[in-house]
C-alpha cells in the first residue's frame, strides 16, 4: 500500500473551459492525493515542446501543441501512495471512447486531443516532466 510516489498532472485548457477542474481536483483528493504544487500558466511552445517530445512527428503533434497552448492549463505535482497508477487509472485511457466510466475521460472527454488531462506514465517520466514544469 506503501511505495510514495509523486507525479505531474496538467488540467488542460478544455477542462478550465468547461469548468471541470473542481470535480477534477476531487477524484485526485477523494483518493488521497495529496498536491505538493500548483500553478496556472499558458505553457510556451518551448515549455511544450520539451514536455511532449516522445510525440515529435506524429500525426497529432502539431494538433496538440496548438491546443495545448492555446489556452491556460494547470499543472500540479500530486504525492502519494502509487501515485503514477492512480492517477491514470483516474484519469482513464487516452481514448475516450475506451476510457471507462467512471473515470475522469471516461466520464467527461469525447476528444482525443482534448482530452482534458495529462499524467505521468511513469517514474523516469514524472521525474523529467516535473522538473521541465517545476
Ligand atoms: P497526453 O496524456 O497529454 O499525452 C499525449 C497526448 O497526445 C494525449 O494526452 C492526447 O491529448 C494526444 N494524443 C494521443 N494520441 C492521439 C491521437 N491518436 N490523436 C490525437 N491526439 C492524440
Amino acid at each position: 500500500m506503501n511505495n510514495l510516489e509523486k507525479t505531474l498532472v496538467i488540467i488542460k485548457p478544455d477542462a478550465i473551459e468547461r469548468n471541470l477542474v473542481g470535480k477534477i481536483i476531487s477524484k485526485y483528493e477523494d483518493k488521497n492525493l495529496k498536491i505538493k504544487e500548483l500553478k496556472i500558466l499558458k505553457a510556451s511552445n518551448e515549455l511544450l515542446e520539451k514536455h511532449y517530445a516522445e510525440h515529435k512527428g506524429k500525426s497529432f503533434y502539431n494538433e496538440l501543441l496548438n491546443y495545448m497552448k492555446s489556452d491556460l492549463c494547470i499543472v500540479m505535482i500530486l504525492e502519494g501512495s502509487n501515485a503514477i497508477e492512480s492517477v491514470r487509472n483516474i484519469n482513464g485511457a487516452t481514448d475516450p471512447l475506451k476510457a471507462l466510466t467512471g473515470s475522469i475521460r471516461g466520464d467527461y472527454a469525447f476528444s482525443k486531443t482534448k482530452n482534458l488531462v495529462h499524467a505521468s506514465d511513469s517514474i523516469e517520466s514524472a521525474k523529467r516532466e516535473i522538473s521541465i514544469w517545476f
